[in-house]
């Protein structure tokens, strides 16, 4: 039998429902063969002890939106690096797209990707299948998968979904999740011919504008509403999107949508100034005031999770002009510090973060047995210390990508380890090689 007993902390327990907020309260936790088995007052030591008073005691990070590039682009990332990656930022579970090499489309393909990931990544991990207009029969036949990938816009990769027809018959058939990168391609290409091949990455904003955006957004939501289809919006980016989730409603939980924390705290064009085409990704960081919209959904309690997109690209491939350098930015290792920091600087509640980057996910994506610290539960925690600062640096970042946006911003709220089902895979600045990692496990 293995057993970790935490004692000390600042438990972050479940959201009373509606309200949005994990709430915190002092007590101990002691998890056995890799269940949480004892939440509040601990009497017995048992197996390993924690001392963790001073750190909010919290489930650990589930990011339902990430890019490993394997296979394909493992010199950029792998499972192994990426999983590692989250680790160090207090990830214990990710969700993978199909936007790799092959793509992630047919049964063969997720069968490849899972059985790597089970000989080589440190966290729990579960995968997203791309739709094509003609795998329609996988996509309704592969078994746990979190959802259907659908690029309404093209990004990086080959995957795309832009004819009306496809996407009717993709939302018609079946009932698993349909997630949406929500750009509206006709448009995107229209506006690409129009700022012409000498368009400068200040412009990336503009060219990928709001309205491409909210014309994809809405589309997908009366695709959704015709079909009766559950419909994810990832990374949604424009005020204007959180308004039209809100006039039409969310559908009794039909419809769910997350949003970036680069979209949150990072503005244009301020951004290209800083980080030229490091600063690029799709859908675009955009002004202030949308990502002020954005926040205003946030702590209303419209926006159901928080996922990082993380992209990562070489420096080299970053460094190409405009137009031949990728989309796209790293950020599983600093997504929990980044916005623990909004909260230390008054944008939301660490009680609002912890939840929508845990239970938020864990419940868009029908995620059994993690996201919260209850009884029965996957002992997965990220212990934290809510008041350490520290400066990121590119030199640190475990991303093989070797970069991250915030370079050189000191942020303040940091995990200082994390566990996986009750082992510790990260602890004070170090990376230890645990158990097997897991599939997630999702309901239907
Ligand atoms: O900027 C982006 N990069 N957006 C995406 O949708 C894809 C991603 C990537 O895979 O590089």
């Amino acid at each position: 039998m293995r057993s970790l007993t935490i004692r000390g902390g600042l438990l972050a327990l479940p959201a009373l429902s509606g309200t949005g907020e994990v709430r915190i309260q002092a007590g101990d936790l002691q998890i056995t063969d890799g269940t949480i088995t004892q939440l509040g007052l601990v009497s017995k030591d048992v197996g390993e002890i924690v001392d963790a008073r001073g750190l909010l005691v919290m489930p650990g990070v589930i990011d339902p939106q990430v890019h490993f590039r394997e296979p394909g682009a493992t010199h950029k990332e792998d499972l192994a690096s990426g999983s590692r990656a989250c680790a160090a930022g207090g990830v214990t579970a990710f969700l993978e797209m199909p936007n790799t090499n092959p793509t992630t489309t047919t049964l063969e393909t997720m069968a490849w990707k899972k059985a790597r990931a089970a000989e080589t990544s440190l966290v729990d991990y579960g995968f997203f299948i791309g739709a094509t207009p003609d795998n329609l029969e996988v996509l309704n036949t592969v078994e746990q998968v979190c959802g259907i990938k659908v690029f309404m816009g093209s990004s990086t990769g080959t995957l795309l979904i832009s004819e009306q027809q496809d996407l009717e018959r993709i939302f018609a058939h079946g009932s698993r999740l349909i997630a949406v990168h929500a750009e509206d391609e006709a448009r995107l290409l229209e506006r690409k011919a129009q700022f012409g091949p000498d368009a400068k990455v200040s412009q990336h904003s503009d060219i990928r504008d709001a309205e491409t955006a909210v014309l994809a957004t809405l589309r997908a939501l009366l695709l959704s509403e015709k079909h009766n289809r559950r419909l994810h919006i990832l990374h949604m980016t424009t005020k204007d999107e959180a308004e039209l989730l809100r006039t039409r409603g969310k559908g009794n939980g039909r419809v769910s949508c997350e949003v970036c924390p680069q979209h949150l705290v990072l503005h244009a064009p301020e951004v290209y100034e800083r980080l030229g085409t490091r600063g690029q990704m799709n859908p675009p960081i955009r002004s202030a005031e949308h990502s002020a919209g954005l926040w205003a959904a946030f702590n209303s309690g419209l926006i159901d999770c928080i996922a990082t997109d993380h992209a990562p690209h070489t420096l080299d491939e970053k460094a190409k002009p405009y137009g031949q350098a990728p989309s796209g930015m790293p950020g599983v290792e600093t997504s929990l510090a980044v916005m623990l920091d909004a909260a230390h600087r008054g944008l939301t509640k660490p009680e609002r973060v912890v939840h929508h980057m845990t239970q938020g996910p864990a419940d868009c994506y029908r995620i059994q047995r993690k996201g919260r610290l209850e009884l029965g539960f996957d002992g997965d925690i990220a212990l934290v210390d809510l008041k350490k600062t520290r400066r990121i640096e590119d030199g640190k970042i475990r991303s093989k990508c070797g970069w991250n946006p915030f370079e050189g911003v000191p942020l303040t709220g940091w995990p200082v380890a994390t566990f996986v089902r009750g082992a510790a895979v990260y602890r004070d600045g170090e990376l230890i090689e645990g158990p097997k990692a897991q599939a997630i496990v999702f309901e239907g």
